[in-house]
């Protein structure tokens, strides 16, 4: 699609967002080029103080804003509208901070955002790890809104056999979803080494169009035994597991229209983010129209 088309597709919802666009140890005085929301966009360093700058290209007289924080460079291609959310888990002492990298698919940002929150495809896209047959069932989870906007799921349980790299048996896994922005996720599970923690998986996803993304995956895990490598590995081969089946749901663009697809009770948290984006009146990546 051409440059201009996702120009016309810009609204209000997404252009005073913060995205992630790079960790921060990859952006030095060389620009590196990427793209953001079907923007060209060139993010470096200024030499002297080591802010990041973003652009259109080096070039340019204009700028956008950038900032470093968790890790990576994040820009907002006008003015923020709002704070970035918080993290607290990212400062707390004993937990590893580990980036797991930027994966490409090819779908939208909002549909990477609805697979990550999705409980019941565990048993059968991520069998013997996430989840296993017969044990099927999403049970009753309660989603709300909180006094700073941010959507969550909250007393999601789910059966798995492998929950994380330090989990030796199946087990009970306690869950809670977090959405702080449109396309970013955050996700709370049981911490198989420390009972009283939580492990944060966060999902970052960045829009490089419509259809295309880039999904910066980042773990604040509490694991002294396995290396980077190996806590890595099991990330890849989770998304490597969800590529293929985000890249073949159609449209590539989420329907908000709760009725173009059948839902279910399992499903609270998808229809909850599809309304979420609908009352934000979020137009990019996303179907709202329900003539399909
Ligand atoms: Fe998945």
């Amino acid at each position: 699609m051409s440059d201009a088309h996702h120009r016309a597709a810009l609204d209000t919802a997404v252009v005073g967002e913060w995205f992630v666009v790079s960790t921060t140890a990859r952006i030095g005085v060389t620009p590196l080029r990427t793209r953001l929301l079907g923007r060209p966009l060139a993010v470096w360093r200024d030499p002297s103080t080591g802010e990041p700058i973003a652009a259109p290209d080096i070039g340019a007289p204009q700028r956008y804003r950038a900032i470093d924080r968790y890790g990576y460079t994040w820009v907002s291609l006008a003015a923020p509208r709002r704070a970035l959310f918080t993290l607290p888990q990212y400062a707390q002492p004993g937990r590893r901070l580990i980036d797991c990298g930027a994966f490409g698919v090819h779908t939208s940002a909002p549909r990477v955002i609805e697979n990550f929150l999705d409980m019941g495809h565990f048993p059968y896209v991520h069998a013997g790890i996430l989840g296993e047959e017969p044990h099927t069932e999403v049970k009753d989870y309660a989603v709300h809104e909180d006094e700073n906007g941010e959507l969550w799921a909250t007393d999601c349980a789910f059966w798995q056999p492998r929950a994380a790299a330090a989990a030796d048996t199946g087990m009970d896994v306690d869950y809670t979803y977090r959405v702080p922005q449109p396309f970013c996720a955050l996700l709370y599970k049981t911490s198989p080494r420390m009972p009283a923690e939580r492990d944060v998986i966060a999902l970052f996803v960045q829009p490089l169009s419509e259809v295309e993304s880039r999904a910066h995956l980042l773990m604040l895990l509490f694991d002294d035994e396995h290396d980077n490598t190996e806590l890595v590995s099991f990330q890849h081969t989770i998304f490597g597991q969800d590529k293929p089946i985000l890249e073949n749901q159609l449209p590539k663009r989420l329907p908000l229209d709760v009725r173009a697809e059948v839902s279910t009770s399992a499903d609270a948290m998808s229809m909850a983010y599809r309304r979420w984006l609908k009352t934000k009146r979020l137009s990019y990546g996303v179907e709202v129209t329900s003539s399909r």
